[in-house]
């Protein structure tokens, strides 16, 4: 058992203006003209996030090491070689218009937490390991959440190799060559999986629960179960100028049927059912020739799964009984069932939360998280902070150095305990 010392000497490490300054540094990487991020998944600029992140955990002596689906982890040892990690973290790559907080709050973190231990001179039982989980968003190579999915065996590895972009580069190519610009040792073999002994996962809440009622700290619960769809129709492809309407079979108009069909199914009273439809492609995409094909992704998340099968079966009827003189088909490309944490991790975040002097809420996660294909592995748990007016998925994204180092310091606190259990 560490003793209060330790834990208030790792505190009270946490360097607020290093973690403010790491995040600008990153925001580098990738930084649009409107302040935002564009550093999608196995780019040139992940690469050099990759690269800079291993930078820093080199000149403090941590190991670094990759696995096979890219999953980068820095390590600070234990006293006990022979103990399972405890770890923490997140992701780096972001939305095409993303934010400089979404994911790399986590990694960056996690980074700060072993920092501010070895800064203090703590010495853990287990070893604490940051992690880069690859591929999160899910906005370039579908799914998201990938390197955790494969790390938890949730997604096949081949399976992921072979997803391909929208521009049709497959995922493997682009690893490959992500790896070759920010290599690191390779640990583990086909399978990448070790056993953890926890997981803590810290993140801008993505909403306005928390600055709405001015809290610093959401003990998060667990996580809305989500399902991904894509939609596709086809039509017949005609001269724009001459086809009758009668003889169209026009795959837009088709799907502007299908879609405002599905968002008056899928529109709750109560919000809490989630529907969005947020990528299009009509093909061949030419103003005057009638479109032929049409394909759409549809993200649906809720916190029950009854829930989401009864919307499921309504979408899978709309595409059936809607799509004449066309065709159409809807494909399932991932379900993640609802994620609960673990009490005893949510308890150690609450009593973290309440030591330190923190407000703090229980609450429930709307954005998927790497966290919640880690959960069935070892005991699991999330930190929110508060972010500007909830606003995520936006480059304008923004949230307070104090509130960022605050969340750190509840991180390094729950790792603490965790590692010496
Ligand atoms: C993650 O960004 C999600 O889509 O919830
Ligand atoms: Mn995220
Ligand atoms: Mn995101």
């Amino acid at each position: 058992m560490e003793n209060m010392s330790d834990i208030e000497r790792a505190v009270r490490a946490i360097r607020e203006d290093r973690l403010w300054q790491r995040h600008l540094d990153m925001a580098r990487l990738g930084g649009t003209p409107r302040g935002g991020v564009n550093r999608q998944a196995l780019s040139p600029e992940d690469a050099a996030a990759r690269n800079l992140l291993m930078s820093w955990a080199r000149a403090r002596g941590f190991q670094v090491s990759t696995d096979a689906i890219g999953n980068l982890f820095v390590r600070r040892d234990g006293t006990d070689a022979s103990a399972r990690p405890v770890l923490s973290g997140s992701h780096m790559d972001s939305q095409p218009t993303g934010g400089r907080f979404d994911g790399m709050y986590g990694v960056l973190a996690a980074f700060e937490a072993l920092e501010a231990l070895e800064d203090a001179g703590v010495a853990t039982r287990r070893p604490v390991e940051a992690v880069a989980w690859t591929n999160e968003e899910g906005s370039r190579f579908q799914p998201g959440a990938m390197g955790s999915g494969v790390f938890a065996g949730h997604y096949a590895l081949t399976d992921m190799l072979a997803v391909k972009d929208w521009k049709g580069v497959r995922l493997g190519d682009a690893l490959v060559q992500t790896l070759a610009a920010a290599p690191a040792p390779r640990r583990g073999g086909n399978a990448p999986c070790f056993p953890l002994d926890g997981y803590v996962e810290a993140h801008i809440e993505q909403g306005p629960r928390l600055e709405d009622v001015r809290t610093t700290i959401g003990c998060v619960t667990g996580i809305q179960g989500s399902r991904r769809f894509m939609v596709e129709i086809l039509g017949e492809e005609a001269h724009a100028g001459t086809t009758p309407r009668a003889a169209r079979k026009d795959a837009f108009v088709a799907a502007v049927a299908i879609a405002s069909a599905m968002q008056a199914a899928t529109c709750d009273p109560e919000d809490t059912l989630r529907f969005t439809i947020g990528h299009v492609d009509v093909q061949p995409g030419s103003p005057n020739t009638v479109p032929g094909r049409v394909s759409f992704s549809i993200d649906m998340r809720h916190p029950a799964t009854e829930v989401l099968d009864a919307h499921e079966a309504k979408l899978r009827e709309i595409v059936a009984t809607m799509a004449p003189p066309c065709t159409a088909s809807i494909g399932r490309l991932t379900a993640v069932a609802p994620t609960v944490f673990d009490p005893d991790v949510v308890a150690l975040v609450r009593e973290a939360a309440q030591r330190q002097g923190y407000s703090h809420m229980d609450m429930p996660s709307g954005a998927g998280h790497d966290a919640m294909h880690i959960a069935p592995l070892c005991p699991t748990g999330m930190i929110f902070v508060p972010c500007e007016r909830g606003i995520s998925h936006n480059e304008i994204e923004n949230a307070t150095p104090a509130d960022l180092a605050a969340g750190t310091r509840v991180l390094v606190e729950t790792l603490l305990r965790l590692a010496n259990r």
